[in-house]
């Protein structure tokens, strides 16, 4: 039998990673997207956001690009997907609903209402998004009533657990890969799909429906909560005058703990940890479940606490207020190897230090470009030396490599102070002090 045809509805981040990756692995792909922009740039081999080696392996398929295998095409007519595909996956973003914690299904639900109209063949529907356990359901359900092949169109869900900055590696060599399906033929589409990976290793787990939809949502859930612990712990350890990074390295090799995830700091930002973990609770209370997760409220006060914690240590630093003071941010997107500024905390803290009156310079290896489109009024240099030139304090708030090499002697003969402000803990503090610098990490003994 003939290999799957494979269409992605969507091609931000999620959608774009994946077409590339499954033409990667052999199939013929078919992005979709409603933005015709999108389309054109994909179509040219170039990708819309900074993600290492993705733009590589689009390239290697894009058809019509000179070498490729052509495999990849892209177009913004769902009855061209409709008519193209035998797998179809959904790939639209869910971003948090404005004022409210509850995920936006607006563009899921318009993907598949502007698809499902065009199904005339049997074809298998594959939800990826990050959504509210009930959804798959619900689209199933509407699924037939809307196709014209009816009981021949299924859903399955499968979500993606892809990092950025990893997307291509998580993408091609996924942990495991989950699949929610109602049917057998739905399992077997599916394990035809991602025979590659799972040869090389990946688990291949198959569920029902609203369990493939939670695991994304526990799983997130999951990171988030170790992240807030160990900023909590680092609140004791300020208290108590311990060592946070040590604790966590300490705690870390005890196998049932682990030792990733325990960087304490300025917490966690970004796409999706955060809109995920406030939309599984808003759905927590629909089903009358709420009780169970209002330990995410904690989660997540603890970590926006963080940030305001930054902004206080900065005030402390630079002798009680902010105002008229030369603040240098280093840092701007959510986190390294990524330009993603999305709730982003060095932004935050930037933006907080702004409105209280300080003159903030921010530099941010990849992230400039989405961090002025956000915060126009914030100032940007074009370098980490050229940020820092007169500050009163510096402050490390996105661990890029680049922060970790630079030459606190350089630096120190930039700024007007030597205060360096740690809000990821990953600078090497003798380094600093030993340059004459006041060196101060969340969650560290001050000297
Ligand atoms: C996350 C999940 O990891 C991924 O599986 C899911 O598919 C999407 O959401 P991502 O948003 O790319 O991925 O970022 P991640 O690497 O998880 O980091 C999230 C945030 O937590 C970042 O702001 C990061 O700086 C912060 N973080 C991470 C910490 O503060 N401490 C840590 O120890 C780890």
């Amino acid at each position: 039998m003939a290999a799957p045809k494979i269409t992605v509805i969507g091609t931000g981040y999620l959608g774009a990673t994946h077409a590339a990756a499954m033409a990667e692995l052999g199939f013929q792909v078919l992005g979709l997207d409603v933005v015709p922009e999108k389309i054109e740039m994909l179509g040219a081999g170039r990708v819309p956001m900074y993600e290492p080696g993705l733009e590589e392996i689009l390239r290697r398929h894009v058809a019509g690009l000179p070498g490729s295998s052509g495999r990849l095409s892209f177009t913004t007519s769902y009855a061209e997907a409709a008519e193209f595909g035998d797998v179809h996956f959904i790939c639209v973003n869910t971003p948090q609903k404005h004022g409210e914690y509850a995920a936006d299904m607006s563009y899921v639900d318009a993907a598949v209402e502007s698809l499902a109209p065009h199904l005339a063949r049997p074809a298998l529907v594959v939800g990826k998004s990050t959504v509210p356990v009930g959804s798959a359901a619900r689209l199933a359900a509407r699924i037939a009533e809307l196709a014209p092949a009816g009981q021949e169109v299924e859903l399955a869900w499968n979500p993606e657990f892809l990092r950025e900055g990893f997307a291509v590696e998580d993408t091609l060599h996924p942990d495991r890969i989950v699949v929610g399906v109602t049917s057998e033929r739905a399992e077997k589409l599916l394990r035809e799909v991602y025979a590659g990976p799972v040869a090389e290793g990946s688990p291949f787990l198959v569920t029902d429906l609203p369990t493939a939809e939670l695991v994304k949502t526990a799983a997130n859930a999951f990171l988030s909560t170790k992240i807030s612990f160990i900023n909590a712990m680092a609140e004791i350890c300020e208290a108590a005058g311990g060592d946070v990074a040590k604790l966590a390295e300490a705690i870390g090799h005890d196998d049932r703990i682990g030792r990733k995830f325990l960087r304490a700091g300025i917490g966690f930002g970004g796409g999706c940890l955060p809109k995920d973990i406030r939309a599984f609770m808003a759905r927590a209370g629909e089903l009358g479940a709420d009780q169970a997760l209002t330990f995410l409220r904690e989660v997540d006060s603890i970590n926006m606490r963080r940030r305001a914690h930054m902004v206080e240590l900065t005030r402390e630093a630079v002798g009680g207020a902010v105002l008229g003071t030369r603040i240098a941010v280093l840092g701007a997107s959510f986190k390294p190897d990524s330009d993603d500024v999305r709730d982003s905390p060095a932004l935050n803290v930037a933006g907080q230090l702004h409105l209280q009156g300080a003159q903030v310079t921010v530099y941010d290896p990849k992230g400039m470009e989405n961090a002025r489109a956000v915060f126009p009024t914030l100032g940007y240099a074009p370098s980490a030396l050229e940020a820092v030139r007169g500050a009163d304090a510096v402050l490390h708030l996105t661990e890029w490599r680049e922060f970790r090499e630079l030459d606190p002697e350089v630096l120190g003969e930039a700024v007007a102070h030597r205060r360096m402000l740690d809000g990821r803990n990953t600078l090497d503090p003798a380094l600093w002090r030993e340059a004459g610098w006041s060196y101060r990490a969340l969650g560290r003994p001050t000297a």
